[in-house]
């Protein structure tokens, strides 16, 4: 099962990846998680430290390798013929590292696009990467995506079985809700869910869900502003580690006791 974790800067994408990703893997998943943004840093919230994850290279910019799969060096002229359809399927072997609760982590990275759309080695590189991965037995890949929307719209994300979009509570937020779910329509995703993060009262929780449920959309679940995500962050640690009983990491885990249900009821 691939699931993607995608929406705006900020809305809390990684946090949340991170801790699912973590109790995916406490409860015998093998679990593949997948860092596709530019600033790479799921690793700590896996709980990686700091010194560990500075020595990770994103695949996007291990220039050996790119040259490598597509015949050609990234950055070299364009017209050079290289290969669209490279061989990943090694890579995840050879280049993930391992995380807390025998999570793997495979950092990615991304593609400047520069607009109109990349068409360079690396482009096809991560795009064959993320298409290909085959999934083994029992096994969960989170994919935290690069904040913004654009890059759903690219197919570097084909073959996803789940969506979730992150979104903080406000009426702006619906609106980006649906924009994701129109581009997930050319994804294949089978099924597309919204999470609500950094909710404050019972009110903004109640107004925000009567919204995207007139709106048809399905929601996963919601978690408190809390004060303990952002002093994990600060310590560049994880949330699991920093506070296991804070009240954003039990709504994280409601949303992966949710998810194993979907996944068992088999319509993934
Ligand atoms: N439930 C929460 N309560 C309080 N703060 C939170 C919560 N979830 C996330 N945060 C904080 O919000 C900030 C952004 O979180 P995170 O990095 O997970 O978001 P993101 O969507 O991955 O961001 P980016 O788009 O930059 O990759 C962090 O400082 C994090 O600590
Ligand atoms: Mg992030």
């Amino acid at each position: 099962m691939k699931i993607c974790v995608a929406g705006k800067g900020g809305t809390g994408k990684t946090t949340i990846s991170a801790v699912l990703a973590r109790f995916f893997a406490r409860n015998g998943f093998n679990v593949l998680a997948v860092d596709a943004d530019p600033n790479t840093n799921l690793a700590l919230s896996l709980g990686i430290p700091l010194e560990e994850a500075k020595k990770i290279v994103p695949i996007s910019e291990n220039k050996e390798l790119i040259a490598e799969r597509t015949g050609v060096a990234p950055g070299s002229s364009w017209g050079a013929i290289f290969n669209l359809v490279p061989d990943v399927r090694d890579i995840r072997d050879k280049y993930s590292v391992f995380a807390p609760d025998g999570v793997s982590l495979l950092v990615t990275g991304t593609i400047d696009y520069g607009g109109s759309g990349c068409f360079c080695p690396a482009a096809a590189l991560l795009k064959a990467l993320l298409s290909y991965i085959i999934l083994k037995e029992k096994e969960i890949v989170i994919i935290d995506m690069e904040a913004g929307l654009e890059h759903l719209g690219r197919g570097v994300t084909k073959k996803v079985d789940m969506l979730i979009t992150v979104i903080e509570p406000s009426v702006k937020a619906t609106e980006t809700a649906e924009r994701i779910r129109k581009l997930a329509g050319d994804l294949d995703v089978k099924e597309i869910y919204v999470v609500v993060n950094k909710v404050y009262s019972e009110n903004q929780s109640k107004l925000i869900r009567g919204m995207l449920m007139k709106r048809g959309f399905s929601i996963l679940g919601e978690i408190p502003y809390d004060e303990e995500i952002v002093k994990a962050d600060m310590k560049g640690k994880s949330p699991l580690d920093y506070n296991p009983d804070s009240k954003a990491v039990k709504a994280i885990h409601g949303i992966y006791h949710k998810l194993v249900k979907i996944i068992e009821r088999g319509t993934v």
